[in-house]
């Protein structure tokens, strides 16, 4: 078991259950280098936790689904809550293409919200959020439940250059601090989350990471929290073709509570794992990934079967 955990909190569990529906395609607009899909989906947007996704089937020509994290879910006229997702220009044949074409109005089977959300603090903590691109999507709604609960929310944004970094202004809104990062400099300071993280770490002593981004992003703020004591969450993304826990083939390297190693279903017991239980160095193939990738750092269990 790979459940997410941090202070004061419970494991978040499964999430409730999942919907099916007919989604209908409300509206689409660009968001920088993104599009911006807005989807009225009855019932999942009310049973939406941060981190949870959904997955869309793409045309009948595509067998695997496609699984998107919940950037926003907000009420509609007309269709009671609608989700929004990021879509990001993919690779050929990944149907990223086919979905951005689609017009106002089409029809797609939409499944949600699935998987583990992220685990949230029962006491105000301060937590440090770190997003890369369009995987940062998934943080804005975890930003906005957490600031409900009177916890000190700052943000660490990164992207290869403005048309990448995804709604900086709309973080400003939310967080105590937004901290921007690109690789050209054409915003923010010039470099990337990985070199600006030790800094923000430092200063803000948060007692909770959350991460989103590609593996060696979630892999240094996993190590930066062991390293700071802290505790950190990591959405790793796993291409989910079923999403549903039936076809096996979104396995995630983890380290059980009992210090063996195992692999877990992404779809089902993740996406959101926290960054300790993860064995890194399996899942990047790089040897040197570091002690988060060790299985026998696993902590003592606390009172709740959890890490201290
Ligand atoms: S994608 Fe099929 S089990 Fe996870």
């Amino acid at each position: 078991m790979t459940s997410a955990a941090v202070p004061g909190s419970r494991a978040p569990g499964p999430s409730v259950a999942p919907v099916h529906v007919e989604a209908e395609l409300l509206a689409t607009r660009r968001l920088g280098a993104y599009r911006l899909l807005t989807f009225a989906a009855a019932g999942v947007a009310e049973r939406f936790r941060p981190g949870a996704v959904v997955a869309l089937s793409l045309g009948p020509e595509r067998l695997a689904r496609r699984s998107f994290w919940v950037h926003r879910v907000r009420p509609v006229g007309g269709h009671g809550a609608s989700v929004d997702v990021v879509l990001a220009p993919g690779a050929p044949g990944s149907g990223s293409a086919w979905l951005a074409a689609q017009p106002v109005g089409t029809r797609l089977p939409l499944t949600g919200p699935l998987g583990r959300p992220f685990a949230l603090p029962r006491e105000p903590v301060d937590c440090l959020l770190v997003g890369v691109e369009a995987s940062a999507a998934v943080l804005f709604p975890l930003a906005e439940r957490l600031r409900e609960r009177g916890c000190g929310v700052h943000l660490l944004l990164g992207a290869r250059d403005e048309a990448h970094l995804l709604s900086a202004l709309e973080a400003r809104r939310t967080a105590r601090s937004v901290t921007v990062v690109t690789a050209d400099g054409s915003v923010g300071r010039r470099g990337d989350v990985g070199g600006a993280l030790p800094e923000r770490v430092a200063r803000l002593d948060p007692d909770v990471l959350y991460a989103a981004g590609p593996l060696p992003t979630l892999h240094a703020v996993a190590a930066a929290a062991e390293a700071h004591g802290a505790w950190s969450q990591t959405a790793v993304e796993v291409p989910s073709p079923c999403a549903t826990g039936l076809c096996h083939g979104c396995p995630l390297p983890v380290v059980g509570e009992d210090g063996a190693p195992r692999e877990v279903r992404a779809c089902t017991e993740g996406p959101v794992v926290r960054g300790d239980r993860v064995r890194w160095a399996d899942l990047t193939g790089d040897p040197w990934a570091g002690p988060a990738a060790d299985p026998a750092p696993v902590r003592a269990a606390g009172p709740a079967g959890e890490r201290p």
